[in-house]
This record gives structure tokens, sequence and C-alpha cells, in this order.
């Protein structure tokens, strides 16, 4: 039995779709500024691009105030448990029309390569590229030739990594984009994150399964105690 359930509540779409458009902007707009192409001119590339990242500096602000206060965070812990299972499924299981290894629920809504993946841009990828971007401004535009005070006397370093990580997450959209499609129906994941509602095989069970291995746990725990 399935039923329909929220999975994602209305100010995670806002900023689910606000971010993934910004980035797909600041990617457009910086690939540009790269010289990989000429669309918008060098000029208006660079206008966008600072406008673009000042409005995603300030929807990280609001999405990680969201994320602490709601608990949301949690979705995101890595776990290894299962990771074999979800990477055989995309590589192989997949193509046979097997199962997917993992059911999503309320209290658990990624499956393991998602919260790696997730985790993994969240602490690292886009802290690197605001850093990196700020210090390409400040490097750029106040001091005009130095970030003095951290000892920065280059741009290489900074337009490298900044470079990479841009590489990094047009991988991770074009990925995205594909697995997008692996859900229960080619188009189950996108519905959800636009309506926020998804139908979801056997919640109850899930839920009720998750409370009792979390007693059990806890009444082993108590034991050991
Ligand atoms: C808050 C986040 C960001 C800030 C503050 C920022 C800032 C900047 C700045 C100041 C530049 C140099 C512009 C110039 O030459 O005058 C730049 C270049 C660039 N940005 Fe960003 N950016 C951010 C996010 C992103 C994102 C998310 C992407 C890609 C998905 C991206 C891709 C690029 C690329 C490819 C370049 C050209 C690098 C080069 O050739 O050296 N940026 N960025």
């Amino acid at each position: 039995m399935s039923k329909s359930v929220l999975i994602y509540k209305s100010f995670e779409r806002f900023w689910h779709w606000m971010q993934a458009l910004l980035i797909f902007f600041l990617a457009a707009t910086g690939f540009e500024i790269h010289g990989t192409y000429s669309f918008f001119g060098f000029e208006n590339a660079v206008t966008y691009h600072n406008i673009a990242a000042y409005a995603f500096i300030i929807l990280i602000i609001f999405a990680v105030f969201w994320h602490f206060t709601t608990g949301e965070w949690k979705q995101y812990i890595p776990t290894f448990t299962h990771i074999k299972a979800q990477l055989n499924y995309y590589l192989f299981g997949i193509f046979k029309n097997a199962s997917h290894p993992t059911k999503k629920s309320v209290l658990s809504k990624l499956n393991p390569l998602q919260k790696l993946v997730y985790f993994g841009l969240k602490i690292l990828v886009i802290p690197v590229m605001v850093i990196s971007g700020l210090l390409y401004m400040f490097y750029r535009y106040p001091q005009n030739q130095t970030v003095a005070s951290i000892n920065i006397d280059s741009l290489e370093i900074i337009a490298i990594v900044h470079t990479a990580g841009a590489i990094l997450l047009a991988a991770f959209i074009v990925t995205h984009l594909y697995l997008i499609t692996t859900g229960t129906t080619a188009t189950s994941n996108l519905k959800a994150m636009l309506t926020g509602y998804e139908e979801i095989e056997h919640d109850d069970e899930i839920e009720h399964d998750e409370e009792e291995t979390e007693k059990e746990n806890s009444k082993t725990l108590s034991s050991k105690i």
C-alpha cells in the first residue's frame, strides 16, 4: 500500500529551486568569465556573477538557519550502511529492474549516497566556492592587488580552486539530472520537489520499524550500562 506523504516542506523546495537557479547562473556567467564562451560579454558576466554570488550567500544564510532550527540537518549525516547496496543498484540493479535498496520516508528521505554527496557539497564544495569567490572579489577590487592581511599575493591559486570547484559542481549537476529520473517513476522525484508530496510505500511500517530499532538500541544500551 502506498500513500501521499509531504517529503519536502515549502521552504525546502524554495531553497532547492533558488539554489539550482543560482548555481546554474553562476556556472553560466563563471565559465564566460573563464573564457569558455561568450554570451553576456565579459563585463556583464562579471557584474551578473557578483550579483548572483551575493544572492547565493543570502540564500545560504537562510538555509543554514532553517536546517538547524528544524533539525533537518540530521538528514545529511553520512552513513556507510547500505552504501554498497545503493552503488550496486545504480551500477547494475537499475538496469535489471531491481527494487530500490533503501526506502524513502519522512524521517529518512535521502539514500546513503545522497547523504554522502550532499554532505560533501554542504561542508566542502559550497564553502570552498564562497570563500574562494569572496577572496577573488576582494583581491580584485578593494586592495587592487593583494589580500595582504592573509598573505595572498597571487590570484592563481584562488582561480584554480574556484574553477576546479565550478567543474565539480557542473559534473554534479549532470549526474543529479540523470539521477532525478531514477525514482519510483521517471518523474516522481521531480514531482516531489515541485509539489512536496510523494507516493511512499509502507511509510507507516518504515517509521514503525525505525521506532522499534531505536527502542531495541536503547534497551541494548541500558542493559550494557
Ligand atoms: C558566493 C559564491 C561565489 C562568489 C563570491 C564568486 C565570485 C567570483 C569572482 C569574484 C570571480 C572573478 C570575476 C572576475 O574575474 O572579475 C569568479 C569567477 C568564476 N566563478 Fe565564481 N563565485 C561564486 C560562486 C560560483 C559558483 C557556484 C560557480 C560555478 C558553479 C562559479 C564559477 C566561476 C568560474 C568558472 C569563474 C572563472 C574563474 C577563472 O577563470 O579564474 N562561481 N567568481
